[in-house]
């Protein structure tokens, strides 16, 4: 058997231009991620489209926790990930079928027009059509971007390509509160800059979607054998990519064999990095992070900071998100993922549980506001949370689903992973500010809770995958853990 570790490559400009192109399809999620909570927090957008919330927002004295929990507004948030959890299906089936190459393409298509309805709504239909139609645009990137990486990854450096998705997300969320901090003081359209300036990066994939490569596993799938070689001899530069060539034919050849990679799933054998791959994006919507990252100028209102001033603060969240992200490309394939995971989980509960905490000792549902110092802390506790997030769960949750399933599993098992990840994000977008609203700050113990939860999990049940070659996952891992090898039939 050949090992990966002969394979031949070189990185050249060309397959770096491929990976940025691509990768600008995190940014448009990352983008989406972080411009509603800004959106949502600006006057004049409220007074367009949601009179009554902003009738609330002016007696906000009334009710510290309640001012926000409307669920037109929530719907306005969470539209988009319904839209992309039914999008990611359609979009495997596109991938499968037609190739990662025109799957992005179609992406970028939707958000462009995403962008321009958004942008342009003369009322709330159009705003929430425009949602719908960026949640497909993300449906279909997230489902081929991630796949789209990996496969034209040199084998060797494949977890640090594939964290180059996260690292654009958070670019993305990055670049939002930065627009949102500066349209803010647009009136009475700068929601609509905001909201528009999502084509940006949409042309940029569009543009990208038409000079990147297909992936030569797509290409030798579908029958194009020498497309497909020649594509590989491009990506790694050197003539002799034989080897690989032959891995990844007869990889292919066996998934071909598989007419229902769905059914397969379902095989007891294949439960093992499903439930993991599963888990792992619902515990990472569990630690609570999209709370802060939608909601963030809205959830520092509420500790008391003026509009501007929480702006300001999602802008610090948005830089310590990226900053730490580098350090889990750095760190990854040295420490392992195992101990990042677990790190993060002392670090989040600690965050999370503190803020509940002084919450609940010093912001009254109908009491003065927190001091400056008070709020300043509690700022601070949000970056020590973001900042733990962003090196483990945030990169990892698309990591090592992308690493753990047998080829012809992998699209099936992946397009399964993203609808969780969608799922869940839309049901804490959708539930957050009632959440809020109605548990107060017991709703930070509530995630303090599911991270003590998801820090058993990834102590007893999560193997360690760092340097083990893809193919032998099943050997050296699935057989040979205490609980999964009992789902291992010969
Ligand atoms: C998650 C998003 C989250 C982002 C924050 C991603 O991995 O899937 O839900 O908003 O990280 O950086």
């Amino acid at each position: 058997m050949v090992e990966s570790e002969d394979f031949k490559s070189k990185i050249t400009v060309y397959v770096v231009v491929c990976w940025i192109l691509a990768a600008f399809g995190g940014l448009m999620f990352g983008y989406d991620i972080g411009i509603s909570g800004g959106v949502t927090a600006m006057d004049d957008f409220l007074i367009k489209f949601f009179p009554e919330v902003y009738k609330r927002k002016l007696h906000a004295r009334e009710d510290n926790y309640c001012k926000y929990d409307n669920q037109i507004l929530q719907l306005f948030t969470s539209s988009l990930y319904l839209a992309a959890l039914f999008a990611s299906f359609v979009a495997s089936k596109v991938c499968t079928k037609f190739g990662r190459k025109p799957t992005i393409l179609v992406a970028s298509s939707f958000f462009l027009a995403g962008a321009g309805i958004s942008s342009g709504a003369l009322n709330i239909w159009m705003l929430i059509i425009g949602r719908i139609l960026l949640g497909i645009g993300v449906g279909f990137g997230n489902e081929a971007v991630p796949l789209f990486l990996s496969e034209i990854a040199p084998v060797q450096h494949r977890g640090a390509v594939n964290i180059l998705f996260q690292l654009f997300v958070t670019i993305g969320i990055f670049f939002a509160n930065l627009v949102n901090y500066g349209t803010a003081k647009l009136h009475p359209h700068g929601w609509r800059v905001s909201l528009a300036l999502a084509g940006v990066p949409a042309i940029f994939l569009f543009i990208g979607s038409i000079v990147i490569t297909e992936t030569p596993t797509s290409l030798i799938e579908r029958g194009n054998e020498v497309a497909g070689h020649k594509a590989l001899k491009k990506i790694r530069g050197v003539e002799d990519v034989n080897a690989e060539y032959e891995q990844i034919k007869l990889a292919s050849d066996i998934a071909r064999q598989v007419k229902h990679p769905f059914k397969e799933l379902m095989k007891r054998s294949s439960m093992p990095p499903l439930i993991i791959g599963v888990l792992l994006q619902v515990f990472q919507q569990f630690t609570g992070i999209n709370a802060i990252m939608f909601y963030a100028p809205v959830l520092f209102q509420t500790v008391g900071f003026k509009n501007d001033a929480s702006l300001l603060s999602s802008v610090i969240t948005g830089t310590v998100n990226v900053l730490s992200t580098l350090v889990s490309i750095y760190a990854v394939d040295k420490v392992g993922r195992r101990k990042l995971l677990l790190q993060a989980c002392v670090q989040m509960f600690i965050s999370q549980s503190t803020i509940g905490g002084m919450l609940l000792v010093h912001l009254k549902a109908t009491s003065n506001t927190l001091t400056t110092t008070q709020a300043g802390f509690v700022v601070f506790l949000v970056c020590l949370f973001v900042m733990a997030f962003a090196w483990s769960w945030g990169p990892l949750g698309w990591l090592i689903p992308s690493e753990t399933f047998p080829l012809e599993t992998r699209t099936a098992g992946f397009a399964f992973a993203v609808s969780s990840n969608m799922f869940f994000t839309f049901l804490i977008a959708q539930a957050f500010l009632s959440m809020m609203c109605h548990m107060r700050a017991y709703i930070f113990f509530f995630f303090a809770g599911w991270i003590l939860v998801m820090g058993l999990f990834a102590l007893f049940l999560l193997p360690e995958t760092k340097g083990v070659p893809i193919d032998v996952m099943v050997e050296r891992v699935w057989k040979k853990h205490p609980v999964w090898k009992r789902f291992m039939d010969d």
